[in-house]
């Protein structure tokens, strides 16, 4: 087996008891033959000392925003450029707050915004610190970003109690971040679309029938595929999402017909599609070029069938090419999203269901059930899109050889 290679792991270290784990964290890190560079609070700093850190860390502790190093550079944009990876073990309520409201008002949550890479975060607190709404809340947006939290444990807390909020061992830690470099980009070398979002079809210059689709799922999709190596073009409909990704192409449509026209353009050299966008079924017959005057009591719309893009897929469909469709039903769920992937000639149907008050439309959580063509189910739990995301790839990938 050849050595893993050597990794840049910035470690950030925030003002708990649990700190003290940190040393062992850093000797795991260097013993394995990574460089670790360690970013402190200072209220870590009351739990640890610099001589410690930059000892074990064998690097200069970054600690102020307005440490100067040589040569001449941003520390904290430096640092985030450098790293491989951002561990913040423990991460209390506070930087958790920070981190998932954009507030930077030191070393380590200045460093934070301008990471690019992974973020792990180890919280460790008092339970019902833990348990507050405030703090949930944050951790979801976190873990909506893409950040991996690594859960605390039950066990004894400093306050004297024994319930959940333990930082996890370092030994466990080191294992996740270890786990995660060794992970297999999976999807290198794959060209994935992915569609997403709602479409708008236009009634006159000012109105258009459209629907209550965020386009997170479909965004979420294509960041995971990004991260496990896939070249992504992204189709999406209208949407206040923003895509940071550079390997994601983003071609925004407004209409049922742009969306078309674009998926199947790029689907023709597609490893995989995922057709994730809430496509409008009808589109006005006509579209008036001026605004329509408000006259009778009644007004009455004539609309036209829009291609069903995912069935035009289906037809085309390709040796090897893997095709995923989503269903939205509210009744007779599993039988109807199975009815869609034999009509649409899909390789997978996830199935969103709006009985659920956690998932679907407008949620930052949600819920599938994925069903595979050779008769293979997958039962999901209600979870943050960005982590539903990597459930559906990691079915379609053990399922179908992309
Ligand atoms: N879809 C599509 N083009 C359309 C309509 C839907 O490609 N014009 C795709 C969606 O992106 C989704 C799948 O078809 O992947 C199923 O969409 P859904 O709304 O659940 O079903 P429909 O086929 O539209 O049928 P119905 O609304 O009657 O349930």
């Amino acid at each position: 087996m050849p050595e893993p290679a050597p990794k840049k792991i910035v470690l950030g270290i925030t003002g708990g008891i649990a700190a003290y784990k940190s040393l062992s964290l850093i000797r795991l890190f260097k013993k394995e033959g990574h460089e670790v560079r360690v970013v402190v609070t200072q209220n870590a700093l009351q739990f640890v000392t610099p001589l410690t850190l930059e000892a074990l860390s064998q690097n200069a502790l970054y600690s102020d925003s307005f440490t100067r190093n040589e040569p001449y550079s941003v520390a904290h944009i430096s640092y985030a450029d450098w790293a491989d990876v951002v561990v913040i073990a423990p991460a209390t309520a506070n930087i958790i707050g920070k981190f998932a409201n954009g507030i930077a008002d030191d070393a380590l949550s200045t460093l934070l915004l301008a990471v690019k890479k992974p973020v792990f975060l180890a919280p460790a607190m008092n339970v019902n610190m833990y348990e507050n709404e405030a703090v949930q809340r944050n951790i979801t947006q976190l873990k909506n970003q893409g950040c991996h939290i690594i859960e605390p444990t039950e066990g004894d807390l400093a306050c004297g109690i024994c319930a959940k909020g333990r930082m996890e061992e370092p030994e466990r830690i080191f294992e996740i971040i270890t786990q995660f470099f060794s992970q297999k980009k999976k999807w290198i070398g794959k060209k994935a679309v992915v569609t997403a979002g709602p479409t708008y079809e236009p009634i006159d210059p000012v109105r258009f029938i459209g629907n209550h689709s965020s386009g997170q799922m479909g965004f979420a999709l294509a960041e995971k595929l990004a991260k496990q190596g896939a070249e992504v073009t992204l189709i999406t409909g209208p949407t206040a999402l923003h895509t940071a990704n550079n390997a994601i192409q983003r071609i925004d449509v407004v209409t049922a017909k742009e969306m078309l026209d674009k998926t199947l353009h790029y689907a023709k050299n597609a490893n995989l599609i995922i057709m994730a966008a809430a496509v409008a079924d009808y589109t006005p017959k006509t579209i008036a070029s001026e605004k329509i005057k408000k006259k009778n009591d009644n007004w009455e719309l004539s609309l036209e069938k829009t291609t069903d893009i995912l069935l035009e897929l289906g037809k085309r469909k390709q040796k090897n090419q893997c095709l995923v469709g989503f269903a939205l039903e509210t009744e007779n769920e599993a039988e109807n999203a199975r009815k869609k992937m034999q009509e649409k000639n899909t390789d997978f149907m996830v199935l969103n269901s709006l009985r659920n008050s956690g998932a679907g439309f407008k949620c930052a959580t949600n819920q599938v059930t994925i069903f595979a063509k050779n008769g293979a189910v997958f039962e999901g739990e209600c979870k943050p899109k960005i982590e539903v995301a990597g459930e559906i790839l990691e079915f379609v990938f053990g399922e179908f050889k992309v």
